[in-house]
């Protein structure tokens, strides 16, 4: 820990550019830093203050300009700084109620992933929006990637004839440290609040909003889902999921299934496979690497837009459509209202796992889970319908 540091460079924005406030500005608040700083050094946007209620961590490489207040309550921040833009960046049990405090003292957001943890929320902030005025953007950067377009562009463009099938595999590793570094990591609730820090409502939720994103643009609007089955697996004493498959119907979009844990034996970062007639294609959508119908290899395509920078030119031009709107991740929040009701994940031990390493980066993996979750993805199979050893059969919520 170290006290905030005057920026290096002594610029500053003009006065007129919208005045930013980062709520939650450790852990990947750091990151928005880094957003923020950049955009504040060209005078596109003014930090105005940072919220948290830890002490501030040294983010080197975004020092905190010398005007910048800090604050460790957000309605303070609100009442004495009035900012024009609050980005909130604090664990997800605490968003709606940041979120409904910015938008009444006449904020817009962007609001960090998932953005709330029911259809009951999601509801509300919709109508807080709708009361207020304001603008919400989600923090799914992802979907500021210029390779979803140009799948998505191939999609509709037909390239890949009738789709059949999206799914996503994503195997990553997660050691002991990670679970340890805050009281809601790897939790379902805390004091009472829905939390559900599991694998597809948190580290992996981009993997299934960009499926999500797919069907969207086959159906021209975000999908409703119908049936949600999803079997639930961790491999630590934690309340949520660390390994998952979620298998989404929806009305007239393809069926998918996202495949993904945080105890692969193999890294994969996340891949995005779309099936159809005609041909498939394949995004590893955190490098922006794309495959399609004909290419003889992937190709990274470059150009990815930043939430923030997008938000600040909406508000200044709305016929600049925002990337994220709140109402895109609907049906995201519809599987996390499905995940909210289902029992605790299957406690995976013995020979199925092994560890490896010690202490905080102490980390356990699942013997055959990347072949598992690859051949669940290639079928739009769940594990126990695979036959699966340790499998159990899915939840499905009623109604
Ligand atoms: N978009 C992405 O790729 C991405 C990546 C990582 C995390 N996230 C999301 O960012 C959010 C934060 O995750 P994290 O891993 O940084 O969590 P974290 O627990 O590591 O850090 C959260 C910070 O918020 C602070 N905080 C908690 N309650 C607060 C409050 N009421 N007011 C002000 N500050 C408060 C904490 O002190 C902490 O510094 C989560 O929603 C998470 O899902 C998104």
């Amino acid at each position: 820990m170290s006290t905030a540091r005057p920026s290096a460079a002594g610029r500053g924005a003009p006065v007129d550019a919208p005045r930013v406030a980062l709520v939650g500005a450790n852990g990947h608040g750091r990151s928005h830093r880094r957003v923020i700083g950049a955009l504040h050094d060209v005078g596109r946007v003014r930090l105005v203050a940072l919220v948290d209620t830890r002490p501030l961590e040294d983010e080197p490489a975004a020092p905190v300009p010398a005007d910048t207040r800090v604050f460790a309550d957000h309605r303070e921040m609100l009442a004495a700084v009035a900012p024009d833009v609050v980005v909130i960046c604090t664990p997800p049990h605490t968003h709606l109620p940041i979120a409904l405090d910015a938008l009444a003292a006449g904020a817009d957001l962007l609001l960090e992933k998932p953005p709330v943890l029911c259809s009951e929320e999601h509801d509300e902030l919709t109508g807080a929006l709708a009361a207020t005025g304001r603008l919400a953007q989600v923090g799914f950067q992802a979907l500021g990637s210029a390779a979803l377009t140009a799948l998505t562009d191939a999609i509709t463009a037909g390239r890949l004839g009738r789709l059949t099938g999206i799914s996503t595999v994503a195997a990553w590793q997660r050691p002991d440290g990670y679970y340890a570094r805050s009281p809601w990591a790897g939790r379902r609730s805390l004091g009472g609040r829905p939390v559900l820090d599991g694998a597809l409502a948190n580290p992996l939720a981009h993997a299934v909003m960009q499926c999500l994103a797919v069907a969207e643009a086959v159906t021209g609007a975000p999908v409703r889902p119908e049936t949600i089955e999803v079997e639930r697996y961790r491999v630590r004493p934690i309340e949520v999921d660390d390994t998952a498959v979620l298998r989404v119907r929806s009305a007239g979009g393809p069926p998918i299934v996202a495949a993904v844990t945080l105890a692969g034996e193999a890294f994969v970062p996340g891949e995005v496979t779309v099936t159809g007639h005609a041909g498939r294609a394949v995004l590893e959508y955190p490098t922006d690497r794309l495959l399609l119908p004909g290419d003889e290899a992937p190709r990274e395509v470059p150009g990815r837009r930043g939430l923030l920078e997008n938000l600040i030119e909406h508000r200044a031009d709305r016929t600049v459509p925002l990337i994220a709107p709140l109402a895109r991740t609907a049906p995201f929040t519809a599987v996390l209202t499905a995940l909210r009701a289902a029992p605790e994940p299957r406690l995976l031990g013995g020979d199925v796992v092994e560890q490896v390493g010690a202490g905080a980066e102490r980390i356990v993996r699942i013997r055959g889970i990347n072949e598992v979750l690859r051949t669940a993805a290639d079928r739009g199979a769940l594990p126990s319908e695979l036959g699966v050893p340790w499998a159990v059969p899915p939840w499905r919520p009623q109604g």
